[in-house]
């Protein structure tokens, strides 16, 4: 076994010794990385078992090392404390693994067996409003996600659900037939609209009854004011595309799937929940309340599928989205990468869908949720005059800090630098999305991102830089050149690099990309004490040289694929 997850291999070997042991089925997740000084991986499941066989677990542990078979990878596991199964791995096999892993593409990691089809919903901001730093975090997160989920081997559909229907509309579109102002529109002018046409909604009553009109007109299909709406979507769209090109994000057109594109289906769904009884006339509104879903006073929530005024909202919308993917696309999983004050919303979907049986056992339905970016005082970001950030104001300032990291550095051309900076600033803006769980609001400080110490993508690519200028110093063809593991610092950098694998098992399985993160970080630690203890060029010793050589190598491979699955690039000069 030279490729693949080393806790699984070794689970795996756990696991058939147990058999010989006892036929009580074993839980799952039996082997963990270790952080303990000789301690590679550890294993507890003799105490999980202490009950279930009315055994002493050092007993249970005992029992099952006898018939245990990891000679080929492991020393002789040891039994400690209350019957821990201790692993340390031998060295000779780590060094032929980190070799074979050296001229392997996927740095070790295997293909999943079980591919799925997924469809995720991701970045999804709103028409006529400029993304924010929560669209950003979607994109963001949403993306590693699926650059991770298609390294393992799953299909994964994306799905831009753009807010682009809706009461909003009513009145944006009729405040362009009263202004009629030329384009095209910058997404400035558009917030402008947005923001005119609101206080207009608020203060003038004949307007607010036209608008209120102009969505049934839109809703029917009217040609003009579809051809408003359209006018209105496609300079969003133009607005977003750029920005997703800017963040070298592969979002487009043909991932879009508004919240206009469901209307056809909403009618269906209401019809299809009353017919299962599932529907309730509540203050004139069409509602399902599912089971388990209370307020504070405990009393039943509604999900409301139909307004009194016989519109739909937001939720009907995510019914008909959901059904869609399930019946129509056929996909087995459904991820929505989506703010957690947005939890409660989903989790009322996938209950109505579930009793409306367009959610079956087979299906996983999840909402990924994040928190918030939170300026420095503590609260959500904002700008001086107190608008909320605007996320292209947010791009060009991060790439102008990069630029100001990087200043000084006389020999990079113009070209050069330019292309550094959005490296740089891009991928800082990207990792300080995804380095924390995602789950926590986190601080967005220009100063933490761009530092060049501590987990940030800014100390990783410069370590991935500085690695690559020793390989092309050293010039050498490392073809047939083996790794041999003599130093502990050369052991520990390789029992890092080898643990690739397991980092990216994580990382997927859980939709966490932050403990990739925390992964190449501790790698690249690990890599700067080798660094500092073991000369690489001046190497001396038979073949030596030639495995420091190797060992450099796979680092810098292991944090460009690795920062790859995060959409964060290397540039091989900084
Ligand atoms: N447009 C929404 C917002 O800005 C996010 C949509 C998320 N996706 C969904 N299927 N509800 O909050």
């Amino acid at each position: 076994m030279l490729f693949g997850d080393v806790s699984e291999e070794l689970a795996r070997r756990v696991v058939d010794a147990l058999r010989h042991v006892t036929d009580v089925e074993p839980p799952s997740a039996l082997v963990r990385v270790s952080a303990r000084d000789g301690i590679d991986y550890q294993c507890d499941l003799a105490m999980s078992l202490g009950k279930r066989l009315g055994k002493p677990p050092r007993e249970i542990a005992a029992d099952i090392v006898s018939r245990l078979d990891v000679a080929d990878l492991a020393e002789p596991p040891e039994v400690a404390g209350p019957g821990f199964l201790n692993f340390t791995l031998r060295s000779s096999w780590l060094a032929e693994r980190t070799t074979a892993l050296n001229g392997d593409p996927r740095l070790g990691v295997a293909v999943t067996p079980r591919p799925r089809r997924i469809a995720i919903d991701y970045s999804s901001p709103n028409v006529a409003k400029e993304m924010h730093a929560g669209h950003l975090r979607s994109t963001v997160i949403g993306d590693a996600i699926t650059r991770l989920a298609r390294f393992a081997g799953h299909e994964v559909i994306p799905h831009n659900h753009l807010g682009d229907w809706g009461t909003p509309f009513g009145m944006l579109i009729e405040h362009l037939l009263d202004e009629r102002p030329s384009g095209p529109y910058t997404i400035g002018d558009l917030n402008g609209f947005y923001r005119a046409a609101r206080s207009k909604f608020e203060s003038d009553d004949d307007f607010a009854a036209r608008s209120r009109n102009r969505v049934v007109l839109l809703q029917s299909g009217d040609d003009e004011t579809l051809s408003l709406w359209r006018r209105l979507v496609g300079e969003s769209t133009r607005h977003f595309t750029q920005v997703y090109e800017l963040l070298g994000i592969d979002l487009t057109g043909r991932d879009i799937y508004g919240e206009s594109f469901y209307n056809p289906f909403l009618a269906a769904v209401v019809d299809d929940l009353t017919a299962a009884g599932l529907t309730e006339i509540s203050d004139g509104a069409v509602c399902v309340f599912p089971d388990g879903f209370r307020n504070r006073e405990g009393d039943p929530l509604p999900l409301i599928v139909r307004k009194r005024d016989g519109g739909y909202g937001y939720a009907a919308t995510d019914l008909a989205t959901l059904r869609y993917w399930t019946e129509q696309r056929g996909v087995s999983d459904l991820l929505y990468i989506v703010g957690t004050p947005q939890a409660q919303h989903f989790a009322m979907v996938f209950a109505v869908c579930r009793a409306a049986g367009w959610l079956h056992d087979e299906h996983r339905a999840e909402h990924v949720g994040f928190g918030s970016v939170l300026g420095e005082d503590g609260r959500a970001m904002k700008t001086r005059a107190g608008e909320s950030v605007l996320l292209s104001d947010l791009l060009a300032e991060a790439v102008s800090h990069a630029a100001d990291v990087i200043d000084g550095r006389g020999d990079l051309s113009p070209d050069a630098r330019e292309e550094v900076a959005k490296a740089i600033g891009i991928g800082a803006l990207k990792y300080a999305d995804l380095s924390g769980d995602r789950e926590r609001d986190y601080f967005f400080s220009w100063d933490r991102m761009l530092s060049r110490n501590g987990n940030t993508s800014v100390y990783l690519q410069y370590a991935n830089a500085r690695i690559r200028s020793v390989l092309a110093k050293a010039g050498q063809d490392l073809t047939g050149a083996r790794i041999v593991l003599g130093h502990p610092a050369e052991r520990a950098l390789a029992l890092a690099l080898a643990r690739f694998p397991e980092a990216i098992g994580a990382a997927t399985a859980g939709h966490l990309p932050h403990k990739l993160c925390t992964y190449l970080y501790e790698t690249a630690v690990v890599f700067s004490r080798f660094y500092e203890q073991c000369p690489v060029l001046d190497a001396e010793g038979p073949g030596v040289r030639d495995s420091r050589l190797l060992l450099a190598e796979l680092t810098s491979k292991t944090l460009t694929l690795g920062l790859s699955l995060l959409g964060i690039s290397t540039p091989a000069r900084l």
